[in-house]
């Protein structure tokens, strides 16, 4: 999603090292490289073959993203699957993340199910298995039927738990066969605060002072705890089913997925140490403690107070012990330094009761995303060691990394540079012991993106969204990925050697 990603962000060069120092053999044989997409981003066709809209419809078409864009073609995936999956191969992807659109699945939302959606999905599936590509499937990349925000408000209504858990059951029974490796719902952290606390995203519910734009409807203070919780039981209503019904014979395994910024103390006084942690227990373990050990962090119970929605005792029990693994979306790190809890309302940012920026020299930012980061590896490999020791050991997936370009250049060195920083950082953990099992790269092409439509820019492969064709392009990015992954034993080139003729070019 790349969601809380800055705006129009640039991320510094990292100054490569001269020699890359690893390659792919480093990594264990079940560790996996793969690539990553969604469904309303990519698939466009969102009237077609008989899609009902998600609220990311609604969003976009009242004309609320900031680049009045919307998904309805975005890549146009829907129509050129076949292709892409090509161009998976041609990457030498060993892994490729998609989510599937529920409203496409089951149009109203639970029911009847659309035979051109199974379809859609189950050709996409085959196509990948046939061309030997592992796939992970997204269950919730945020796009609600719009239908069941009509009805009964979504995720602020437990009603949901039950709705979600039939829709994860289709998808079990209808491509678990194929399908190991599934999340159930993404960024559920960020879509809780996007989507209820500062309103950026679909349903865009929020209450002054705390949204983006003007609010008209919603509670910043109490909605996004409402909806992470439903979410929580969901998740965990989701697991629970493919344990009983399907795990013993597919033998799969089922993930929660989170949005991660890793936090550094601004400073070593005891107060931001203490806020650093603060930080971490409401951006991670308020939604990975409840998954594994059965209840909220009590630094989160603390601050959040009455307006926490707390387990009952067989909530606790339903929702312990319900990851098989972690996914994360990282882009960069914070500074964190402590401020006074504020008296009065508040919400998410108050709650923690800490200021955060992306760089230690920036002032503090709100929720929203710094519009300068400086790229930091080595957050990504503290975080994974984290998220192990502070959770139980559990493999970790890293779902999401990339970095956004605003000029769409094909010569897009420092994705390069970030690419191999980020891998080596991974490899670092490794090293260190941690359980970490594969690394996506976001995005495997332009997309509509979720904070600003189609003016940044992710992909591995360049689409120009001018062209009524959407032609794809490789970028550099691309080439240099498919070497690192075509090349098990040799020590990759430095991309200085890979110029633009690039590596399809040399084999
Ligand atoms: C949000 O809900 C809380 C708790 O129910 C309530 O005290 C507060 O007034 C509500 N705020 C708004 C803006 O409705
Ligand atoms: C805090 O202490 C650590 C460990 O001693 C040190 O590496 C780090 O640079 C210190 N940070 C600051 C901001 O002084
Ligand atoms: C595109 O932007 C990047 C920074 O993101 C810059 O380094 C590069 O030179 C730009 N390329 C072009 C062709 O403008």
């Amino acid at each position: 999603m790349a969601a809380a990603v800055a705006l129009l962000l640039f991320l510094s060069a990292q100054g490569a090292a001269p020699v890359l120092g690893f390659t792919r053999g480093d990594f264990p044989e079940d560790f996996v490289f793969g690539a990553a997409t969604s469904a309303y981003q990519y698939e466009g066709a969102v009237a077609e073959d008989g899609r009902s809209p998600s609220i990311w419809d609604t969003f976009t078409h009242a004309g609320r993203m900031p680049d009045k864009s919307n998904g309805d073609i975005a890549a146009d995936g829907y129509h050129k699957y076949k292709d892409d999956v090509n161009l998976v191969t041609d990457t030498n992807l060993e892994a490729y993340r998609f989510s599937i659109s529920w409203s496409r699945l089951i149009p109203k939302g639970r029911g009847t199910v659309n035979p051109k959606g199974l379809e859609y999905y189950n050709n996409l599936i085959d196509e990948l298995v046939r061309h030997g590509v592992q796939v992970h499937v997204m269950m919730y990349q945020l796009d609600l039927p719009q239908v069941l925000e009509d009805e009964y408000c979504g995720w602020l209504n437990p009603r949901i738990v039950e709705d979600f858990t039939a829709y994860a059951d289709l998808c079990f029974k209808e491509f678990g066969d194929r399908v190991s490796y599934w999340t159930t719902l993404d960024e559920v952290n960020v879509a809780a605060i996007g989507s209820y606390d500062i309103g950026q995203i679909p349903p865009g519910r929020c209450s002054d002072p705390f949204g983006v734009t003007k609010c008209t409807v919603g509670n910043s203070s109490v909605e996004p705890y409402i909806a992470a919780h439903n979410m929580l039981l969901a998740h965990a209503s989701a697991t629970r089913l493919y344990r009983a019904k399907y795990q013993a014979v597919q033998k799969g395994v089922v993930g929660i997925n989170i949005y991660t910024l890793w936090p550094y103390p601004l400073t070593n006084s005891t107060a931001d140490l203490e806020a650093t942690q603060r930080f971490r227990d409401f951006y991670l373990g308020w939604i990975v403690e409840p998954l594994v050990f059965g209840d909220y962090p009590q630094a989160v119970k603390k601050n959040v107070g009455s307006r926490l929605p707390s387990f009952t005792k067989v909530q606790s029990e339903a929702v312990r012990g319900t990851l098989d693994f972690i996914g994360i979306n990282h882009y960069y790190s914070v500074y964190v330094n402590a401020r006074p809890l504020a008296k009065g309302i508040r919400d998410f940012a108050l709650d923690i009761s800490a200021d955060y920026r992306g760089s230690r020299t920036d002032p503090p930012i709100g929720q929203q995303a710094p519009t300068s980061i400086p790229a930091d590896p080595k957050g990504l490999q503290l975080l994974v060691e984290y998220l192990n020791e502070a959770y139980g050991n559990l493999p970790v997936y890293i779902q999401e990394t990339g970095y956004a370009t605003r000029n769409g250049s094909l010569h897009d060195t420092e994705r390069v540079d970030y690419m191999k920083n980020h891998i080596k950082s991974t490899l670092t953990a490794l090293r260190n012991g941690a359980n970490v099992k594969g690394y996506f790269a976001w995005c495997f092409m332009d997309v509509f993106e979720y904070l600003t439509g189609f003016k940044s820019h992710y992909g591995l492969y360049r689409v120009d969204f001018e062209d009524h064709a959407l032609p794809r392009q490789a970028r550099l990015s691309a080439r240099w990925y498919s070497e690192f992954l075509r090349n098990k034993e040799i020590q990759i080139r430095e991309e200085n050697e890979l110029d633009d003729a690039g590596s399809h070019a040399q084999q």
